[in-house]
């Protein structure tokens, strides 16, 4: 694949994607491929780095598949895989196990999130999981990595081992340092019952974020219970800093409509959150649940996404191989 741009990015599959999943990555990825080459991989490596029931992560995978294609993503354009299906990934992983720095690893915040307070009981995988992320990306030698702003840290350790894996084995501009491509007004969507953390799928109450596989009733629901503010909508940005969750709304709602956050406020400003949260539900509704439809019509043919993956895996198994050959020439392994 030569210097060429090329795009790689993965989502665990790890339960039902949300808006924080859709506006911050796929969104994204679905337009990247009317540009570059894109490679989108469901990481089911990933994703056992916290206990899964296998018969779960199962469907877990082919519905992220699902999801990929339900938002647009096409697979006779980008190459839809999951990760566990190219095992050079895994081999590239132990590789650059032994070149990235526990001192790197130890600067990482998800890690100290996930492991909570017990990290003695976390698993050895999840201390590594950035080192598989680099090898996730690396074994394309991808150029240009679409995510939200919670994997900026992962992604410039990425950076750090391309350039020490360079450096190492002498080899200038073997690895391309892969660039984020974080979107610039929305990377971070933020739970609907509390503004100060991110909108998550381990986030106990199914009412912090609005799912793809949502329908309007619970959408509408969910607005409505969604944490505001009991003050009438100011006129200004700087008067939302200390009310994260009034500030989310609002965002989400510029976000759908295409419209600037200084021209959202100005137009309802004076006005009562729930006129807000009636028209929030309304663009919800109309771009969500088109997508939560089509996931489950697909999910109706599970062989169809089995099929996707399977060719798209042999797709990126011819490049990870070829990329892996080189790989391990510069390491002086046989
Ligand atoms: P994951 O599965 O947690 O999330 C998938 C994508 O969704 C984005 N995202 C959000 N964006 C905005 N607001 C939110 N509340 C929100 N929640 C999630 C994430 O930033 C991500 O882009 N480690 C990655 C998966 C991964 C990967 C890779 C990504 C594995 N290998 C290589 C890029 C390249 C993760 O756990 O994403």
């Amino acid at each position: 694949m030569g210097n060429k741009k090329l795009v790689f990015s993965g989502v665990q599959p790890t339960g039902n994607l949300h808006l924080g999943n859709y506006l911050g990555a796929l969104k994204n990825f679905v337009s990247l491929q009317k540009e570059m080459e894109c490679i989108y991989c469901v990481v089911d490596l990933h994703a056992i780095t916290t206990f899964q029931k296998p018969s779960e992560l199962l469907e877990n995978v082919l519905e992220t598949t699902a999801s990929f294609l339900a938002t647009g993503i096409n697979p006779n354009k980008s190459i839809i895989f999951n990760q566990s299906s190219v095992s050079g990934h895994a081999e590239l992983a132990w590789i650059l196990n032994c070149v990235s720095r526990i001192g790197w690893l130890n600067r990482m915040t998800q890690f100290k999130d996930k492991a909570g307070s017990d990290k003695e009981k976390a698993s050895v995988g999840l201390y590594i999981y950035p080192n598989l992320m680099a090898a996730d990306i690396l074994l394309y030698k991808a150029t240009h990595v679409p995510v939200g702003a919670d994997q900026k840290q992962h992604l410039e350790l990425s950076r750090d081992i391309a350039q020490k894996f360079n450096n190492d084995f002498n080899c200038q501009d073997f690895f391309p340092l892969p660039e984020p491509m974080i979107p610039r007004k929305i990377s971070r969507i933020m739970s609907l019952r509390d503004g100060t953390k991110k909108m998550s799928k381990s986030e106990e109450s199914s009412y912090s974020r609005i799912n793809l596989k949502d329908t309007a009733d619970e959408i509408s629901k969910k607005i409505k219970k969604a944490k505001s503010d009991s003050d009438p909508i100011p006129d200004n940005i700087k008067s939302l800093e200390k009310k994260p969750e009034a500030l989310n709304l609002l965002t989400i709602y510029s976000e759908l409509t295409q419209n600037n956050l200084e021209k959202v406020i100005s137009e309802l400003s004076g006005k009562e959150y729930s006129v807000l949260k009636t028209k929030l539900s309304d663009v919800l509704i109309s771009e969500i649940t088109p997508i939560g439809k089509e996931i489950k019509k697909l999910l109706d043919n599970k062989s169809h996404l089995k099929n996707i993956l399977r060719k798209g895996s042999e797709k990126a198994n011819i490049i990870a191989e070829e990329n892996l050959k080189n790989i391990r020439e510069k390491v002086g392994l046989i």
